[in-house]
């Protein structure tokens, strides 16, 4: 027998070394009289006489087994007990202030909790032990010589699972503390399972959204296909979005949204005829007017969604073209305007400027911000334009 207890002083002390109890009266040097001693092996039989062992399967002799007792009498008797059965990593405390300390270090998978200790008596402990295992299954089994039906209810209160009344048989230890361990080889079976399938459908979740995210980019580029063959306008105005985004100091979760759905500002532009769409010089104004109609048809091409991503991609098709004086295509004036749409009026003409289209050549990126910035109370948001001022690609340049 090699167990090892705390005393009360908090020093690691070998189990063979105790030879007093509280009261002064001696131990018995010879673990085989202890049994007799207290009276728990009538038949003077070994502590695993008549369990049958087939049960101590490697799971449970592999189990933790902390025993809390102030009496280093009983904490020798148990470990005994325990060991003999078969148990091989069990600890012993003597000093029930260090329970909580050790439930941490050494992760019990069931405690035996002797209920009346000098310095903190076991409802206060099983209280302390229940606030700090919190959701976790941890199996007390309380050992008392007091089976008082008060005792045994405010125990079982306090988060006690079984209760073992001195006298007891070895037999009856062994076995309840047996089917305690099952329990709690069931419960981390379950808890493992619920985790494994967490983390599966985290796995499914993430690839669910990365198809969407991707189908949206796509969706953006094809819509932009004739007009931009390149597909990178779409994407850029997205990532100029969350910039911006993120200099109006918008949450984490509506910069991801405005990068997913700015690029899908043009998709209405799938109907609008190539002769429009592609027209190297300025639009006549019927012409205008049909291209007007690439917002109303985007909007409807994306309606009725119930992802945020599309309903905010909805959102900024049928806005991005109004301007903050109300003179944009729609008339609709300043904060009326969602501010998503103001956002990405200001990327997507920002884009535009510095990049070839069929009407025009590009801007040096100096000419572009100027653009930008002269339009602010105008044509843009002031405060979107200034925040777009703040990008550490334009600050040099305003
Ligand atoms: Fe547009």
């Amino acid at each position: 027998m090699q167990g090892h207890f705390l005393d009360p002083n908090g020093r690691i002390r070998r189990t063979h070394a105790v030879t007093e109890r509280r009261d002064g009266s001696a131990v018995d040097p010879d673990p085989a009289n202890w049994e007799r001693e207290r009276g728990t092996s009538a038949n003077g039989s070994s502590p695993v006489d008549g369990i049958e062992r087939g049960w101590m399967n490697d799971l449970i002799r592999g189990s933790r087994v902390l025993i809390v007792d102030d009496e280093e009498s009983n904490l020798v008797v148990l470990e005994a007990i325990l060991e003999d059965a078969g148990y091989d990593n069990v600890l012993c405390c003597a000093d029930e202030t260090q329970t909580f300390d050790l439930y941490a270090s050494f992760q019990p998978d069931v405690i035996l909790l002797d209920l009346h200790m000098r310095q903190m008596d076991g409802i206060t402990l099983l209280k302390g032990l229940r606030t700090i295992s919190g959701s976790d299954y941890l199996p007390v089994l309380v050992i008392t010589g007091d089976a008082s039906q008060q005792t045994r209810e405010g125990a079982l209160l306090a988060g006690a699972r079984d209760f073992l009344t001195k006298p007891f048989t070895n037999n009856e230890l062994l076995l309840r503390i047996k089917n305690l361990l099952e329990t709690r080889q069931l419960y981390l079976t379950v808890r493992k399972q619920n985790r494994l399938l967490e983390s599966r459908i985290d796995e499914r979740t993430r690839e669910l959204e990365e198809a969407k995210i991707e189908i949206m980019e796509r969706l953006a580029r094809a819509a932009e296909f004739r007009d931009d063959e390149t597909g990178k306008h779409t994407g850029r105005v997205g990532e100029l979005c969350a910039q911006i985004g993120t200099a109006l100091e918008l949450s984490e979760a509506q910069i991801d949204l405005m990068r997913q759905a700015a690029p899908l500002h043009d998709v209405g532009k799938i109907g609008i005829p190539d002769r429009i769409l592609q027209k190297p010089g300025r639009l006549s104004v019927d012409e205008f007017e049909v291209m007007k109609k690439h917002t109303a048809i985007g909007s409807k091409l994306l309606a009725g969604s119930s992802s945020r991503t599309l309903r905010l991609a909805q959102r900024i098709a049928l806005t991005h073209h109004e301007r903050w004086d109300g003179r944009g295509y729609a008339g609709i004036v300043g904060e009326n305007i969602p501010l998503s749409g103001r956002i990405v009026a200001v990327a997507d003409v920002y884009d535009a400027l510095t990049h070839r289209r069929p009407y025009k050549e590009a801007w040096d990126r100096e000419r572009s911000v100027a653009e930008v910035k002269a339009q602010a109370g105008g044509q843009f948001d002031p405060a979107v334009v200034e925040a777009f001022l703040d990008l550490p690609e334009v600050v040099d340049l305003r």
